[in-house]
């Protein structure tokens, strides 16, 4: 990354759009309700994304916004269509959202031709194209033809880290190109955690598995003053200290590795705070649970949550830090009796005095279903789950690089 990760790289406040047209990638990748497909279950990404969308309309450009949906398999559309995104669009900005049958051909051209002011076109899903995931030029060139002679904007951070058509192939085909209002603070706030983050500086990861953050790991380790480890991954790291974890997921074949990470973490004399308390059930059907000391997790149970003594280690430790970085939930918080360590750890958070970002995915809805004030407070709620992530490990990522001009 760059010394100033933004240089290079025009804003759209920059770019003269006044009456183009604006070829504007967003990730509309959102959640989807798993009986109902036409359901939203969290808009945060389409939301995200107006600003940026309402400055192109206020320059009268004509707007192409563009997605992928899922990850559609070849020749399978069905569930996956941008129509409901297009409808929460239209809702939200109160605003009419047009969504061809196709995201090339004579549909959208059509449907683009006939925009008048304050309309937008929301191509269909770019992935029902296989060409977009192999960032094929051929197709990077069709989808450029829809707003020739135009802008490109690139305003989805979620999608950054794939060097896909939408994303990376099409950037160069426009002279006039840069990020959306999203993007841009993003990239700045992350940014600011790779180049220079206030110390002491705290991550704090979870989620399901070692094997996910083993790179991310071992850059925060040359980065932070405390790792603190919570979630089923943590599990993996007592066991690789010798404790019992009975029937909680473990990743044996990650054992060795956790005890290296240990090891580097010692020389490197970062701080590692792991769990001293979880909350145990049966299994992963369980509704209901019972706090223990890690080295008392009785026989047929496992760890599905953090217990409060663990989020109240955490959250002293966060009370003297200057920056504090958070990716993977502590627990299975979707069901309540295992929410209290996310939502603990999302609440200090928010109490400390330090600039905190929220990785996106697990982690950012935990942050959203702890309610209050808590998403308000945080310094910055990443919409990108992978793609914060790489940034955080320092790598260049195609759909940022390819912006610079
Ligand atoms: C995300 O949700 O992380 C982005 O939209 C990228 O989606 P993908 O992991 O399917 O490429």
């Amino acid at each position: 990354m760059a010394a100033n990760p933004l240089q290079g790289i025009k804003s759209i406040k920059d770019l003269a759009i006044e009456n183009k047209r604006v070829f504007l990638r967003v990730d509309f990748n959102v959640p989807l309700d798993k009986n109902n497909p036409s359901v939203i279950t969290d808009d945060s990404r389409i939301r995200e994304a107006i600003p940026t969308i309402k400055h192109a309309l206020e320059r009268g450009a004509r707007v192409i916004l563009a997605s992928h949906l899922g990850r559609p398999k070849p020749g399978k559309t069905a569930g996956l269509g941008m129509e409901p995104c297009g409808a929460r669009l239209a809702e939200l900005m109160s605003i009419e959202v047009h969504v061809p049958e196709d995201c090339i051909g004579d549909a959208p051209k059509k449907v683009i031709g006939d925009l008048r002011a304050g309309q937008v076109c929301l191509l269909e899903n770019l992935r029902f194209h296989e060409e977009e995931e192999k960032d094929d030029a051929d197709f990077a060139q069709k989808l450029a033809s829809l707003a020739q002679d135009g802008v490109y904007v690139d305003d989805a951070f979620g999608a950054v880290h794939r060097a896909h058509a939408s994303v990376h192939a099409i950037a160069k085909l426009f002279p006039e190109r840069g990020c959306g209002f999203l993007l841009e603070k993003e990239i700045a706030a992350l940014g600011k955690l790779v180049l220079g983050a206030d110390k002491p500086y705290v991550a704090v990861l979870g989620g399901a598995k070692v094997s996910d953050k083993i790179a991310v790991i071992e850059a925060l380790l040359g980065q932070v003053d405390a790792l603190v480890i919570g979630g089923a991954m943590a599990n993996t790291f007592l066991a690789a200290k010798g404790v019992r974890v009975q029937a909680s997921r473990v990743e044996e074949d990650k054992l060795a590795l956790a005890r290296t990470l240990l090891e580097k973490a010692a020389e490197k004399k970062v701080e590692i705070l792991l769990p001293v308390d979880v909350v145990v059930a049966p299994d992963l059907e369980s509704t209901e649970g019972k706090t223990v000391r890690v080295s008392e997790i009785p026989e047929g149970t496992m760890a599905l949550d953090i217990g409060p003594d663990t989020v109240a280690a955490f959250a002293r430790r966060f009370a003297t830090a200057k920056t504090i970085f958070w990716n993977g939930p502590m627990g299975m918080f979707e069901k309540k009796a295992f929410a209290g360590g996310s939502f603990g750890v999302a609440q200090a958070m928010a109490d400390s005095n330090a600039f905190t970002v929220v990785g996106g995915g697990d982690s950012a809805a935990a942050v959203h279903a702890a309610g209050g004030d808590i998403a308000k407070k945080m310094g910055h709620i990443s919409t990108g789950g992978g793609a914060s992530l790489e940034l955080i490990e320092g790598k260049k990522l195609p759909g940022i690089e390819v912006l610079r001009t």
